[in-house]
């Protein structure tokens, strides 16, 4: 269980000490035992990869150039990654424009996000529970064209709708219902703060297809591949993050992206569903290894338990990259 204390107040919020200049409170704060970082996804996301961290993590290399997530969403890998220190640098993306926009704010204007937050929150949370439903609609029904604006609208959805879902229909309009959350904690700034502290290292780029890679990645970094799964079941299938769905043609070409990548030297991690014509893709040119994950959201409640899914590792034979020069054999007489 990790151990979050609050991150301290400016002197002006939490304390009469209007006698400590700004440089006596940096003081104080610097000399005060540091508080683990709560770096984690902001938000939840379909298909999110916290329970399988262990796992990916231990398949990435400890060390590599940049690091590129192209089907960002929730970002449970980057997080990780990032709170641990293994991130030198990053390149994010994402197809959604919700999500790019999202992380844009969260980087770059953290403080004033959070203060959107904590009025949607109070008004949320003092309403009562028909008042909530309104309140609610009425934000999915708006579009703020305001960046800030509509961060803060992407996660009030997500923290009070329906099992955190993400969907939209075929115009790209938000269409999940209302959720029956008692206390939703649609404001967590400390963790808010952490994401946007770890967010510092990385580009943010899109909207925009996962192909665009190809074009950025150079041998020694690492690219990792979280896809729309590929449905086991017609029943299975929640691909609809945006309004494109991803269908068979976007496996083949995520597979021809994968090899591109692996030619230019780039070390490529992919998670997907155990589909055997997924599987067929990738094996037994790379490795696939299984893993069993628990998936909550799912149209089918008998297809909520443990699943397999596969953790595809590609990365160039040693035999192609020698790490030292051939040395002339000496014959010794
Ligand atoms: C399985 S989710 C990623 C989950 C993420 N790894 C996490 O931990 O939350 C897949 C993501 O791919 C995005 N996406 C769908 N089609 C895409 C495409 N063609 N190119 C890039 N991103 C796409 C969706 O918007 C969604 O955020």
């Amino acid at each position: 269980m990790r151990d979050f204390r609050p991150i301290p107040q400016p002197p002006s919020l939490a304390y009469p000490v209007a006698l400590l200049d700004e440089t006596v409170w940096r003081m104080v704060l610097t000399s005060l035992p540091m508080a683990p970082i709560p770096t984690q996804p902001i938000i939840k996301w379909a298909g999110g990869k916290t329970q399988l961290l262990g796992k990916i993590l231990s398949a990435i290399p400890q060390h590599f150039e940049t690091y590129h997530e192209p089907f960002f969403g929730g970002g449970a890998v980057f997080f990780a990654l990032a709170a641990a220190g293994r991130v030198p640098r990053a390149v994010l993306s994402d197809m959604n424009p919700d999500l790019v926009n999202l992380y844009r704010v969260v980087r770059n204007d953290a403080d004033a996000l959070i203060a959107e937050l904590q009025d949607l929150e109070l008004r949320y949370l003092s309403a009562d529970e028909h008042q909530r439903s309104s309140f609610y609609y009425c934000i999915r029904g708006q579009a703020p064209e305001d960046s800030l604006r509509s961060a803060a609208r992407t996660i009030f959805l997500n923290k009070t709708c329906y099992n955190g879902l993400y969907r939209v229909n075929r115009q790209g309009r938000f269409n999940v219902p209302h959720g029956r959350y008692a206390n939703p904690k649609i404001c967590n700034q400390p963790v808010i703060l952490a994401a946007s502290e770890a967010l510092k290292l990385a580009e943010i780029k899109g909207p925009e297809d996962f192909s665009t890679v190809v074009t950025r990645a150079r041998g020694g970094d690492l690219v990792y591949f979280d896809p729309p799964y590929h449905p086991l079941s017609a029943t299975a299938s929640f691909t609809a993050y945006t309004a494109d769905d991803f269908a068979w043609g976007d496996q083949l070409r995520l597979r021809q992206t994968f090899d591109e990548l692996v030619t230019q030297g780039v070390t490529v991690l992919l998670s997907d569903s155990a589909h055997p014509n997924v599987i067929d893709l990738y094996e037994p040119k790379y490795v696939v290894n299984r893993v069993s994950a628990r998936r909550a959201i799912n149209s089918n409640g008998q297809l909520r338990g443990p699943v397999t899914e596969i953790l595809v590792q590609g990365r160039q034979p040693p035999s192609t990259q020698p790490e030292v020069e051939p040395q002339p054999v000496l014959q010794v007489v």
